[in-house]
């Protein structure tokens, strides 16, 4: 069984006859003998299929992404090369769209096996709400070892959802009919972005997330394209994303780096940011921060701060080949502090004018069959400016703020101007990259300190 895989012209050509044939045939969710393998794990109970998962990803049978460049250039990309985005290896040095828009967009969903529906989620409705965040809870971590899982909660999901001018339709689930389970997702949301010298509105993906018993079935492609119709229906031709996989091609390959607020339970969970040889008391004292912020005018930001800090980022976001064009509704929207969601901080000189300002965002994890640990929550830098002091010190009082919220881990990317601190506050990089990728658009690679564009997922 497998779900449609074909470009978007083989698609719209419902004259031609072969094509026709072929689509029949490609569609359809063929019956399943007895041998086949999906079948078989959805025979078995629950705790034998998980076991069973378990054994796929640690043996790494079926078909693996491809995590470097290198891997990337052995691999056959079967949709990726039928897409609008540049070639891997290709060397870009002009700037513009690669396919003009067309005049007249597809009117018709992409089609979906048999058994299978579109469904536009409503996520004003609670019940949807709650449904998308088990679909992404269980199911949107890609590596799965049954020790660690995403925790996203409604409010979370509504703020990275529903910023100023979010659309329903780009909301897109598939359900299963019989028992209307949601088992696929992708959103965007929109977003002026800045790209060299380029400013265009344009969609940015967001949540793309596959039922773990639905995987590699071509599931993916039909959710990038159907999302993509329903983008280009609103006039826009471009879009922005991230992923941890190599895809052509990226246009900034940029690393993680993790700052350790609660070694113990860190380490109590193996979580993946301590050097393994190093003793709880090594990393106790490794990672001691002061008890009291140093920065002068530090505080909490309100709603009368949101006209500063729109020009306070402006002015700096300006600087970087790829970053958002924030409007007030916007700076309102991603940064005014919401519980458990989104913190910021701003610097507030002597004469009152901001003169920096720090946020970041709460992502939060559920510990399974741990003892005595049931949750983890690590805070992601989002955007940190400092105009009157050195950026380190704010950075240090931002970590000071976060670990008496309650965090056990900052994390931030060596985006912007973040290599400036993030070693002398002792970080340490990860083995996690994230690409950063543009739909139809070609412009010259990013080195990620010229990266001003921080994606929340
Ligand atoms: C990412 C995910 C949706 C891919 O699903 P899958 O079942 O492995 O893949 P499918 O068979 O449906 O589709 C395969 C195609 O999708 C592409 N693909 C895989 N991951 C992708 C990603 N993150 N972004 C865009 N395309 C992706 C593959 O390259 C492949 O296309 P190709 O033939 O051109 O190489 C699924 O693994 C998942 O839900 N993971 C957990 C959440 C997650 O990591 N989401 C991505 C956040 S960026």
């Amino acid at each position: 069984m497998s779900f449609s895989d074909k470009t978007p012209t083989e698609e719209d050509s419902g004259s031609l006859k072969k094509g026709k044939k072929k689509k029949k045939k490609e569609d359809a969710w063929t019956p399943e003998g007895p041998k086949d393998p999906i079948a078989m794990l959805d025979s078995l109970p629950e705790e034998k299929q998980q076991e069973f998962q378990r054994a796929l990803h640690l043996f790494s049978l079926g078909q693996v992404q491809p995590k470097t460049l290198q891997e990337a250039k052995k691999h056959t990309f079967r949709f990726w090369d039928t897409q609008p985005v540049p070639k891997l290896g290709d060397s870009v040095t002009t700037h513009g769209p690669i396919v003009e828009g067309q005049a007249c967009v597809r009117e018709e969903p992409f089609s979906l096996p048999q058994g299978f529906s579109w469904d536009t989620l409503d996520l004003t409705n609670t019940t949807v709400l709650a449904e998308l965040c088990t679909l992404l809870n269980e199911n949107y971590r890609e590596e799965d070892d049954n020790t660690i899982r995403h925790d996203f909660s409604p409010e979370y999901l509504q703020w990275a959802l529903q910023p100023p001018n979010w659309l329903a339709q780009w909301h897109c689930g598939v359900r299963v009919n019989g028992n209307k389970k949601l088992v696929g997702f992708i959103a965007a949301v929109p977003a002026d972005i800045h790209i060299y010298e380029t400013e265009k509105r344009m969609a940015q993906v967001k949540f793309l997330c596959v039922h773990k018993k639905l995987r590699l079935k071509r599931m993916t492609p039909v959710l990038i394209r159907e999302l993509t119709r329903r983008v280009n229906q609103q006039g826009l031709y471009q879009a922005v994303y991230t992923a941890g996989v190599v895809l052509p091609t990226p246009l900034s390959t940029c690393r993680y780096w993790h700052r350790p607020l609660n070694p113990r339970k860190l380490m109590d969970v193996s979580y993946p940011c301590l050097r393994q040889n190093m003793t709880l008391q090594r990393a106790l004292k490794l990672n001691r921060l002061p008890e009291v912020t140093k920065t002068p005018g530090l505080r909490l930001m309100t709603a009368e701060d949101i006209a500063g800090i729109h020009s306070l980022l402006q002015a700096n976001l300006h600087q970087f080949h790829l970053s958002p064009v924030l409007s007030l509704q916007e700076v309102e929207h991603w940064l005014l502090p919401r519980e458990n969601v989104i913190d910021t901080y701003v610097v507030e000189g002597a004469d009152g004018t901001l003169t920096g300002m720090v946020s970041f965002y709460s992502v939060s994890y559920r510990v399974l069959n741990h003892l005595v640990h049931t949750g983890l929550r690590a805070a992601h830098l989002l955007y940190i400016v400092s105009t009157a002091t050195d950026v380190t010190v704010l950075m240090e009082d931002t970590l000071v703020l976060a670990k008496a919220k309650g965090f056990d881990v900052f994390t931030a990317l060596d985006v912007m101007e973040n290599k400036s601190f993030l070693e002398k506050l002792r970080f340490t990089i990860s083995d996690d990259s994230l690409h950063y990728y543009l739909y139809n658009w070609m412009c010259p690679n990013i080195s990620p300190e010229k990266v001003g564009l921080v994606l929340s997922n």
